[in-house]
């Protein structure tokens, strides 16, 4: 079965563009063509050992060569590359190129404060990294120990990763968005025995108090001995405890500011990074240090075209995925210079991109498309003033971006004449997989267009699992055979690895995205599956879990501003509350953030009123995960739409939340049952009108 031809979704003529020769004085891409592309891709997939063991052979300096590529598959999910060999991610990353070109800029630091930058050249990331990697010997961090990372976006936060790197320890950084639960939670789950913190966080001209938070958390972190403390503000009023808080200034002053390189074996952990699963129990996706590496590097180099002299600004947050690849490991593998931006895009105007471009000559940007779309809101008035004519790429990850947002990147932004790649991955994926070569691929707004070298992508029927073969198909996004940056486990968990992406459709690692391939090839993702197709996918979903071993539904993930939330752990966070009975959480569209989370709550008895509930549940949630995760809107509801065996009907409350159903529609069976598909699994059909009624009244 086929969910549907790709062309319903695209419905319109797409306007193809195709690429610009480079202009005068830029350089000629590394994949210059669409005959190249599909050469190398070619041999890529048909030959990947013969493919990437030239690549890493090429592309990373290795401490001893590996004589074997790959080893083992999806089907028993035992995925190795370069198994013999050693390398080290730091020393590709720094000493490689401060030994040479020790002057060269590595990383542009951009502060909260508009004019406050600085610049680091690789000779100093070297001995930074080095000092602050003897302070972690010195106090007994030994390689395969987990070091947590909760720090603001300050060049410190990539030196801690990279001095982990450096001694062979795996670090787990915490979005310092996250709370003091969730990190408590991460720092548990990984047992962290050293934190790696600031004492502030600057953002949007706001202070966040980083330090106060991870006491919080350590207050049930008793295995954390030591806690290295940054100074960002010098905020004297921030607590500090000795003797198991160290000055990270005081502890690295002492130190040599040379460490030498642990080679680590190529499967050896780099790092784990926590994401939202369906349970309310975040999951360590864990990366290893080779296979990853040279995806980083890879896709890095082709998908933004990096030569001698470019500046690359990522403007996420180290504490995700996209941080990780495209901040760190990505542009400075490839001794390339690499932006660590730590405000926001509207502060202290909506010009703060489009100055930091025309500040520092960015040569390629790469952002979400929220902050696109948000941007785009507030008026071209804000980035006509800038010289953008440094910029030949503009990046896009994290959600489906729509063709009205990546044309005003293209005209407005780009001014016509830049390459657009939207990039589709994700954090298990740990590099980008779908996206456009730049001056190479034609682009279509919306669509990430074609899969980078090595990956096999499949296109699967969600119920019967074969593979939809030839163009103009929809349906699950699935990768066939393994590639070197992809995700081998999670952390202590790796039933769940296999539940999760390797047993719903067996020999295929699955995304979790729905997808359509178009009649020229052409990949759109649509989503995650229970948002786009929910009332097919509701009984894929339980179609999926009866394939799998585990309890857990696999599909329950929403993503916000292009951050993925998992609506177990909402509602978990919810039902924490003393009032709340029970709590449903859903995606619902929209047009800012791509999907906002509502919540459905039933009550236990509480002599409070409905306004200063839904306060106090936002409050819950926001402590509990973290201010990006507040809650659009609560409803509080005499109950939940459940089948008879208790399953609570998320289809009806994704289209009650999103107002597809309204009063009116309850005069009219024949409507109601259009609108909401079949009702006769309904313990109770007289919810339907409780929660329409439930949410008007919130209105
Ligand atoms: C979504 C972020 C459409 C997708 C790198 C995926 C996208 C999830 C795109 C991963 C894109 C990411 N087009 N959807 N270009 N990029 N996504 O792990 O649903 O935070 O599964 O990694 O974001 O989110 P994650």
């Amino acid at each position: 079965m086929s969910i549907g031809s790709a062309n319903e979704t695209t419905a319109d003529p797409v306007p193809m563009f195709h690429p610009h020769a480079p202009r005068p004085g830029d350089p000629v891409p590394h994949i210059p063509s669409m005959a190249h592309y599909r050469a190398m891709y070619e041999e890529s997939v048909t030959k990947p050992d013969v493919f990437f063991g030239k690549l890493a052979q090429d592309l990373l300096s290795w401490h001893k060569p590996f004589n074997q590529v790959s080893h083992g598959n999806f089907h028993e999910g035992n995925i190795s590359w370069f198994v013999d060999g050693q390398v080290n991610a730091c020393y590709n990353c720094v000493d490689r190129h401060a030994l040479v070109n020790p002057n060269k800029v590595a990383i542009i630091w951009e502060a909260d404060e508009m004019d406050h930058h600085r610049s680091i050249t690789y000779g100093e990331v070297l001995a930074e990294v080095s000092r602050l990697a003897n302070v972690l010997l010195k106090y007994g961090v030994r390689r395969g120990h987990a070091v947590a990372i909760y720090m603001p976006m300050v060049p410190e936060a990539v030196y801690a990763m990279l001095a982990c790197a450096r001694i062979g320890a795996v670090h787990s950084v915490v979005f310092a968005g996250f709370s003091a639960d969730a990190l408590r939670d991460r720092m548990l789950d990984a047992k962290c025995r050293l934190l790696i913190t600031a004492d502030q966080g600057k953002r949007g001209g706001k202070t966040i108090q980083l330090k106060n938070i991870a006491d919080e958390a350590l207050a049930e972190c008793p295995a954390v001995h030591t806690v290295i403390v940054f100074q960002r503000t010098n905020d004297k009023s921030v607590p500090f405890h000795p003797p198991r808080d160290i000055w990270w200034h005081e502890e690295t002053s002492n130190q040599r500011p040379y460490c030498p390189c642990t080679p680590m074996n190529s499967e050896d952990p780099l790092f784990m990074l926590y994401t939202s699963g369906s349970t309310g129990k975040p999951k360590g996706v864990l990366h290893t240090t080779a296979g990853y590496l040279l995806g980083a590097t890879a896709t890095t180099k082709y998908i933004f075209d990096l030569h001698e002299g470019d500046v690359h600004a990522c403007m996420a947050d180290v504490g995700w995925i996209t941080g990780h690849s495209y901040i760190v490991y990505g542009p400075l593998s490839n001794g390339a210079t690499t932006v660590v931006f730590e405000s926001i895009p509207t502060y202290p105007n909506a010009g703060r991109y489009w100055d930091l471009v025309d500040k520092h000559k960015v040569t390629s940007f790469y952002t979400a498309p929220t902050a696109i779309r948000a941007l785009r809101r507030l008026g071209d008035d804000f980035v006509k003033p800038y010289d953008l004519s440094s910029l030949r790429i503009l990046g896009s990850v994290g959600e489906p971006i729509n063709p009205d947002a990546w044309m005003w990147y293209h005209a407005i932004v780009g001014r016509s004449r830049c390459a657009i790649v939207d990039t589709y991955w994700q954090t298990e994926t740990g590099s980008i997989i779908i996206t456009p070569l730049p001056g190479c691929t034609p682009t279509k707004p919306g669509s990430a267009t074609l899969p980078f070298f090595g990956v096999d992508v499949a296109v699967l029927d969600p119920q019967t699992g074969e593979e939809l073969k030839g163009n103009g198909v929809t349906g699950v996004l699935a990768v066939r055979n393994s590639f070197p940056s992809i995700a081998r486990t999670i952390y202590d968990n790796h039933a769940r690895y296999m539940d999760t992406y390797l047993l719903p459709y067996k020999g295929f690692y699955f995304s979790g995205d729905g997808v359509s391939r178009d009649e020229d090839g052409y990949y759109w993702v649509r989503g995650r599956v229970d948002g786009t197709f929910h009332s097919l996918f509701e009984s894929t979903q339980d179609y999926i879990v009866r394939l799998l071993t585990s309890r857990s539904a696999p599909l329950d993930v929403i993503n916000v501003a292009g951050h993925r939330l998992s609506t177990a752990e909402i509602e978990s966070a919810l039902i924490k509350h003393p009032a709340c009975a029970e709590a449903a959480v859903v995606g619902v569209p929209d047009d800012l953030t791509g999907q906002a989370i509502v919540c459905f709550c039933t009550l236990k008895s509480s002599d409070l009123d409905n306004k200063t509930l839904s306060a106090a549940l936002t409050a819950q949630v926001r402590a509990h995960i973290g201010p990006f995760a507040t809650p659009k809107r609560i409803i509080i509801t005499p109950d939940l739409p459940k089948t008879r065996s208790g399953k609570i009907m998320r289809r009806i409350l994704r289209k009650v939340a999103g107002r597809e159903v309204v009063q009116e529609d309850l005069q009219d069976d024949a409507i109601l049952k259009i609108k909401l598909g079949d009702l006769s699994t309904l313990a109770d059909p007289a919810v339907v009108a409780l929660l329409i009624n439930s949410v008007a009244d919130r209105l």
